[in-house]
């Protein structure tokens, strides 16, 4: 709540210093259109983006740091925005309790493994979830493999208790035809909440590497694939936390032809996507057809593990 004051008390971008009007037009259709979006560019974007010398650059990101006094806090100002942290609950007791409570608002979550291990269901669950958590809030779901299924939202919404038709009507699918259209999506969701006037609480990206994987193929190209899964997860890791929303993100994850020993498996993106994600849960097939999650390398929960099935109504603990 107070994240969304904040963003509306912001100073306006006519403010700064060497920014008359026909600028300010420039700098907002390239995307430039908060004070904050500025501060954290880097000279050559708004410079490309409006014209402006190099060094008139310097000085609006100069005066729009300052401006927004970016820099320390205290403990208990980082304490104090904890406080404003949702726990999003996937409806199985057991997941919740392993995640501390619920996937957390203000952060992304990723999680990784193998084909039907259940990762689309996850996103599915929380578009649905979400929804009984903040009554009224929109669910923006960025469908990079076509397994986006009204249906299963329906079935899942009854499930959670949500009229189906209205938790169909407050998700907003997207379908992503290669890795930029898939980034330029991403960059979306702020106009539908300052343009639209939509709550948005929970971007789902399902899968982040299937594009990447598919288009940068070969040795040559993977340090430009990470650069731009770099700037892709900051777009979502910003959005998690100026509008204290939860960022859900799929990962497939592959052989890795060296490993003898442990989990033959590595999930795509390595350390770009590992780092930008607060928390990381792996998934695998259990016994008799359930599911098991892992939890790994989140900051403040300890490792471990749970066990459920995938039902028509949602997810049903079991016992490990
Ligand atoms: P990939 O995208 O292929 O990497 O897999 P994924 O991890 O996204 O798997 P997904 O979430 O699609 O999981 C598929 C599994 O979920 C199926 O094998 C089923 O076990 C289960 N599932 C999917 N839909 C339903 C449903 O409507 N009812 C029930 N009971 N189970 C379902
Ligand atoms: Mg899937």
């Amino acid at each position: 709540m107070t994240q969304q004051l904040m963003t509306i008390q912001e100073p306006s971008i006519n403010e700064l210093p060497g920014v008359g009007p026909a600028t300010a037009e420039k700098l907002a259709a390239g995307g430039f259109d908060t004070v904050m979006g500025i501060a954290v560019a880097t000279p050559g974007e708004l410079t490309d983006a409006s014209g402006v010398s190099e060094s008139a650059a310097r000085k609006m990101i100069q005066a729009a740091r300052q401006m927004l006094d970016m820099g320390f806090v205290s403990g208990e100002e980082v304490l104090e925005k904890r406080k404003s942290v949702n726990k999003i609950s996937v409806g199985s007791a057991s997941f919740d309790k392993l995640m501390g409570g619920g996937f957390e608002t203000g952060s992304i979550t990723e999680c990784f493994g193998e084909f039907g291990s259940g990762k689309t269901q996850i996103g599915h669950i929380l578009a649905v979830s979400i929804q009984k958590e903040f009554p009224g809030s929109y669910a923006v779901y960025i469908d990079t493999e076509n397994t986006f299924r009204p249906e299963r939202i329906m079935q899942l919404a009854e499930g959670f208790g949500i009229d189906p038709q209205e938790a169909l009507r407050h998700i907003k699918v997207a379908k992503a035809y290669n890795s930029d259209h898939q980034m330029l999506l991403a960059e979306k969701v702020e106009g539908l909440i300052k343009n639209d006037g939509l709550d948005v609480k929970l971007v789902v990206v399902d899968s982040l590497t299937s594009h990447f994987r598919a288009e940068y193929v070969g040795r040559g190209t993977l340090a430009e694939r990470q650069q731009k899964l770099n700037k892709h997860m900051h777009v979502l890791g910003k959005l998690a936390d100026m509008y204290n929303m939860c960022v859900f993100v799929t990962n497939q994850v592959m052989a890795k032809p060296d490993a003898f020993f442990g989990d033959p498996t590595q999930a795509i993106g390595g350390h770009i996507v590992a780092h930008a994600s607060a928390f990381r849960i792996y998934l695998r097939k259990g016994r008799k057809s359930s599911r098991v999650a892992k939890l790994i390398d989140a900051p403040n929960l300890p490792d471990g593990e749970c066990a459920f099935f995938v039902r028509a109504e949602g997810l049903e603990d079991i016992d490990l």
